[in-house]
């Protein structure tokens, strides 16, 4: 079995029903595969590993990249880490507002080339912290943007807050896509010259 066919068994048999969805695996596996040399990827939320899977895949079988994803639950961590990824890939578990702050951009651990931010920290609050990560003709990815009827109020204007900060942003160059449960896909424009 592939690490994407097994990080959905795995969201399966552990009844963990927040994975990204095909469409959208398979887009950010094509913009993972399309990272320059060294290219960095930070994923927020790592869940059970579905998305780290198909970024994985998208990378194979270059071994020049970097993939950083970040987990608060500890227990979820521990399922994804029991999946066997390349040595590009390292699960971290806590906050991630608190790993967005804990580095200043330029440093080692500084900017990414591609950001999945696919939890409430992150993208619901402190967005502004995850685009200070993001480098120069990076992108950022997040699903769910499409509006469910049902949702509550103020997730609705939450999810608002998201799309106009990242469609609104002068540095960036944005497109929402109905693609899966509903994508935005944001550039981070390089320096003028
Ligand atoms: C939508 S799921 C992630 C799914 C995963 N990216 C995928 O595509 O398979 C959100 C995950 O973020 C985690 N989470 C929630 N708040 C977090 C935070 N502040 N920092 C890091 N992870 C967080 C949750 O425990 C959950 O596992």
């Amino acid at each position: 079995m592939d690490l994407i066919d097994a990080a959905y068994a795995r969201a399966e048999a552990n009844g963990f029903g927040m994975s990204c969805e095909p469409p959208v695996g398979r887009l950010l596996a094509t913009l993972a595969a399309a990272l320059p040399p060294g290219g960095r990827v930070l994923e927020l939320g790592t869940g059970v590993g579905v998305g780290t899977a198909w970024l994985v895949s998208g990378l194979l079988p270059r071994a020049d990249a970097t993939l950083v994803s970040v987990e608060l639950d500890p227990a979820t961590s521990a399922l994804a880490a029991g999946a066997g990824w390349p040595d590009f890939v390292e699960l971290r578990v806590g906050d991630a507002l608190e790993f967005l702050t804990a580095a200043s951009p330029g440093t080692d651990d500084g900017g990414y080339d591609l950001i999945f931010a696919d939890c409430v920290g992150g993208k619901i609050e402190g967005l502004e912290h995850t685009l200070a990560r993001l480098n120069p003709r990076g992108a950022i990815v997040v699903d769910d943007m499409r509006t469910v009827d049902g949702w509550p109020d103020d997730f609705k204007v939450r999810q608002q807050g998201v799309r106009r900060t990242l469609l609104d942003h002068p540095d960036l160059v944005s497109v929402e896509l109905d693609h899966g449960s509903g994508v935005i896909i944001s550039v981070r424009r390089p320096p003028a010259g």
